[in-house]
């Protein structure tokens, strides 16, 4: 498996799509999504703003995934994907979860990204345990049927790097 685990505070990585945790409305929000539009300008908010609502206030139903350019960020395209709120895991998250990753590389494939990286989607603030949440990632990226070159695991914090470590 060519996948990297590196430490680091996703904005800053030199890669063609960076993912963003992001919630259904993908009007930003805390942890890497905040930090993420924080880094990317208002133009990366307008732009969102800009892609369709399917329902009212959801433009990216949770298990799917937009793409946008990345603006003042290194990332040529930030890939906006919605995890699923913890529920006790008998809600479809570890499907839903899986979803996010398939459908982040379908948009990655589609706009000819060689390298991305992901954040640990739903392992902060929407609770998916970070053991489980790490396992799914690496699971679905290793089964995935295409992948761009450079795949990196990027973590904040020492805990879940050394969970994805010991995935690897
Ligand atoms: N770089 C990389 N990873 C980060 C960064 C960063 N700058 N900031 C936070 N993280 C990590 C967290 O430590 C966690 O491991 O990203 C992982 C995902 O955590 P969250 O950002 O809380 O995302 P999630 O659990 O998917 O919750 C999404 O939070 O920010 C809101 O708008 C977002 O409502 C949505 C919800």
């Amino acid at each position: 498996m060519n996948f990297q685990v590196l430490e680091a505070d996703i904005t800053t990585l030199r890669v063609d799509a960076i993912v963003n945790a992001a919630n259904e409305s993908l009007l930003g929000g805390g942890g890497v999504d905040g930090a993420i539009h924080r880094a990317a300008g208002p133009a990366l908010l307008a732009a969102c703003r800009g892609l369709p609502e399917v329902r009212r206030n959801v433009r990216c139903p949770t298990g799917e995934a937009r793409v946008t350019p990345g603006f003042d960020l290194p990332a040529r395209w930030v890939i906006h994907t919605v995890g699923p709120v913890w529920q006790g895991g008998h809600h479809g998250e570890p499907d839903l979860l899986a979803a996010c990753y398939t459908n982040c590389l379908k948009l990655a494939r589609e706009k000819g990204v060689e390298s991305i990286a992901f954040p640990a989607i739903s392992a902060g603030v929407y609770g998916y345990p970070p053991d489980a949440a790490a396992a799914v990632a690496v699971g679905t990226m290793s089964a995935a049927p295409w992948r761009p070159e450079r795949v990196v695991f990027c973590t904040f914090g020492s805990a879940m790097t050394r969970i994805y470590e010991g995935l690897m």
